[in-house]
């Protein structure tokens, strides 16, 4: 459960929640909490698509088969939509909804979508005094030196520089109400269940998972024993939201393992789990600007809501294992 806090009987906002992590928090809630009023936001993936060939949205209703809360199919870019969410007092607000595609360069769409909305949501939260969990990125580092701490950012692209204005939103609007719990947590790389809709912006863990199952060689950039990433399991990272509930203060917190590492570690567990022995194909990395070795600084969120991850990385892949197995042939519309 990982706080005392009671949610049955509260009324609880997942924006984005037809996504990953969205997804999943609804079902905590759900499973854990069956009196709790859940509200699910999400615009759903309209078959449209960016510059890049990716959808421009990854909701998807097979990562709620079986929710039973309530759900409003709405665009954070549309402000009717969003005057929907007034008919509820909201006790919680987890926002979730965003372009979380890295790889969008148009800066116009990204800033529309992730940073005028978070305005409306705060406010709503004002008025409600709702408690704001929200969903930043590692992003927000761009290139800087692990380990990564809160408090020097540098964003190296527009995904990474909207979640960083969504933290100096959040920074004045809890100078603004004092009284109000806004909460930034930083995700680093999270895998695991529900994942799979995010198509080919999903975790190296379900792609390497999926060739390896094909019987192909697992595809690698040079040197990727080398390249260290803080890899975070998707129990933790509902943990991190759950917690952050009683965070001692306001403010941005990390949200990883702690302890990086490398994409040759993922194949090497896989393989070991779904007992193959392939030999990794190496490749040119194709990516400029490709973020340098991660390792999130976990301390700060430890201090002040007691976040301490319980999955290493081979618990992580194992747990997951049935997952990636069963979506290997699925179709992804
Ligand atoms: N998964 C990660 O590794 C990771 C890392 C850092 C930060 N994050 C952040 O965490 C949050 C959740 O990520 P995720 O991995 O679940 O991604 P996701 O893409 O699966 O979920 C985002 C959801 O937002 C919805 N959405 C997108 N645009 C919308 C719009 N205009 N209106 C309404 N809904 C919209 C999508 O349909 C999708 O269901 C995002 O804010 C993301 O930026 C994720």
């Amino acid at each position: 459960m990982y706080t005392n806090i009671d949610f049955n009987n509260k009324t609880i906002l997942i924006t984005g929640g037809a996504g990953f992590i969205g997804s999943n928090l609804a079902f905590y809630f759900q499973n854990n909490f069956p009196l709790s009023q859940i509200v699910v936001f999400d615009c759903f993936r309209d078959g449209s698509t960016f510059e890049n060939g990716n959808l421009k949205s990854f909701g998807h209703y097979k990562n709620l088969i079986g929710y039973k809360g309530d759900l409003i199919c709405g665009d954070l870019n549309n402000i009717s939509d969003l005057h929907k969410l007034n008919d509820y007092k909201f006790d919680f607000i987890f926002h979730q909804a965003a372009i979380s595609d890295t790889r969008v360069y148009n800066q116009e769409i990204i800033m529309r979508t992730n940073v005028n909305s978070f305005y409306y949501l705060l406010e709503l939260a004002s008025k409600h005094n709702a408690t704001v969990i929200y969903a930043s990125s590692a992003a927000t580092y761009g290139n800087l030196p692990p380990p990564q701490r809160i408090g020097s950012e540098d964003p190296e692209n527009p995904y990474g520089f909207s979640k960083y204005m969504m933290d100096q939103i959040a920074s004045s609007y809890s100078r603004k109400y004092p009284e109000l719990k806004i909460v930034g947590l930083k995700f680093f790389n999270v895998y695991g269940p529900k994942e799979f809709y995010k198509a080919k912006t999903s975790s190296m863990v379900i792609q390497l998972g999926h060739q390896i199952l094909k019987g192909m060689n697992p595809r690698l950039f040079f040197d990727s024993d080398k390249i260290y990433r803080d890899f975070v399991y998707i129990d933790d990272v509902i943990q991190g939201n759950i917690k952050a509930c009683i965070s001692k203060q306001n403010g941005v917190f990390n949200i990883g393992s702690g302890k990086p590492r490398s994409f040759e570690d993922i194949v090497n567990i896989l393989q070991d789990k779904l007992k193959t022995n392939l030999s990794i194909e190496y490749f040119e990395n194709p990516y400029t600007g490709y973020q340098s070795n991660t390792n999130a600084d976990i301390s700060l969120s430890y201090e002040n809501f007691n976040y301490a991850p319980e999955f290493s990385l081979e618990m992580g892949i194992s747990n997951y294992i049935p997952e990636i197995k069963e979506t290997l042939n699925k179709p992804f519309d």
